[in-house]
C-alpha cells in the first residue's frame, strides 16, 4: 500500500489570505513548516509543497525552511520555469514533481504535456536528477504521456487522479480502470508510480489499493478536514486510508 505525502500548500494559503508580504509578522500563522512537522508526527512519510510562479501560497523561504526542518522527505512541485529552477537546484529536495502551471488556474488542472514538450522536459529532468533530486512527471493516465515520460529519463510519474475524483458512478469506475491500466503500463516501461490530485476521505481507498502505486500526494482534503478535526487527526486518518487495513 502507498505511503502518504501531505501537501501543505493550503496552510500557506490561509496565511497569505491575511499576511501577504509580512511573513515575519508575529501574527503571520499558520506556518506551513509547523504544519509539516505535525503531519510527520501523525505518520506522513513525505511533505509536498508547490512553489508557484505567482507565489500565491508557498514562498521561497518556506521551501528553504522545509528542507532544513522536516525529517521525512521534501517533494517540491514546480512548473518548468527558468525562474524556479535555480531554487530547485540550490535546495536539492529529495523529490521534484514537474507540473504544468497556468497563472489563471485555481489549482493544477491537467497533466504535463510530456508528449508535446519531451525535449524541454528531458533536459530539465537531466539537470535536476544529476543534481541529486528524483524527478516525477505529473501526467494524465494516458498511453502517449506515459511513453514520453519513460523517454524523458524521469524516475517517477505521478498519475493525475483529478478526472477520477471528479467523476461519479460508472464514469468513476471507468476512470479507476484507466488509472489501473496506466499504472501497469508505466511499471512495464520501468517507471515508478505515484498518484494524486482531488483525493479525499471517500475516494482514496480504491486508489490506495491499486497495485504498484508507491505514494499518494494529498493536500486540500486534509487541510479542509483539519479545520474541524485538527491537523494531526486529519493526517492520521488519511494515513490509515492510504496504507489500508494492516
Ligand atoms: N499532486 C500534484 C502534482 C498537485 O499539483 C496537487 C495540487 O497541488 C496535489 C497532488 C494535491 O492535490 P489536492 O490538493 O487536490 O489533494
Amino acid at each position: 500500500m502507498p505511503s502518504l505525502g501531505v501537501n501543505i500548500d493550503h496552510v500557506a494559503t490561509l496565511r497569505q489570505a491575511r499576511y501577504r508580504g509580512l511573513p515575519d509578522s508575529p501574527n503571520a500563522g499558520p506556518d506551513p513548516v509547523e504544519a509539516a512537522l505535525v503531519a510527520e508526527e501523525a505518520g506522513a512519510e513525505g511533505i509536498t509543497a508547490h512553489l508557484r510562479e505567482d507565489r500565491r501560497h508557498i514562498q521561497d523561504r518556506d521551501i528553504h525552511r522545509l528542507r532544513e526542518r522536516i525529517r521525512t522527505k521534501l517533494n517540491l512541485e514546480m512548473g518548468l520555469s527558468p525562474e524556479i529552477l535555480p531554487l530547485a537546484l540550490q535546495v536539492r529536495p529529495a523529490d521534484i514533481c514537474l507540473v504544468p502551471e497556468n497563472r489563471a488556474e485555481v489549482t493544477t488542472e491537467g497533466g504535463l504535456d510530456c508528449a508535446g514538450r519531451l525535449e524541454e522536459i528531458r533536459q530539465a529532468v537531466e539537470v535536476l536528477q544529476s543534481n541529486g533530486s528524483r524527478v516525477s512527471l505529473f501526467i494524465d493516465p494516458d498511453e502517449p504521456q506515459i511513453q514520453s515520460a519513460a523517454k524523458s529519463g524521469a524516475v517517477f510519474v505521478e498519475l493525475h487522479t483529478g478526472a477520477y475524483a471528479n467523476a461519479t458512478g460508472p464514469a468513476q469506475e471507468m476512470e479507476l480502470l484507466r488509472l489501473r491500466h496506466a499504472v501497469g503500463h508505466a511499471k512495464a516501461l520501468g517507471l515508478r508510480v505515484n498518484a494524486g490530485h482531488g483525493l479525499d476521505y471517500r475516494n482514496t481507498p480504491p486508489i490506495a489499493a491499486l497495485e504498484g502505486v508507491e505514494e499518494l500526494n494529498i493536500g486540500h482534503a486534509i487541510v479542509a478536514r483539519a479545520v474541524f478535526a485538527g491537523l494531526h487527526a486529519a493526517v492520521r486518518e488519511m494515513v490509515g486510508l492510504a496504507r489500508g487495513p494492516r
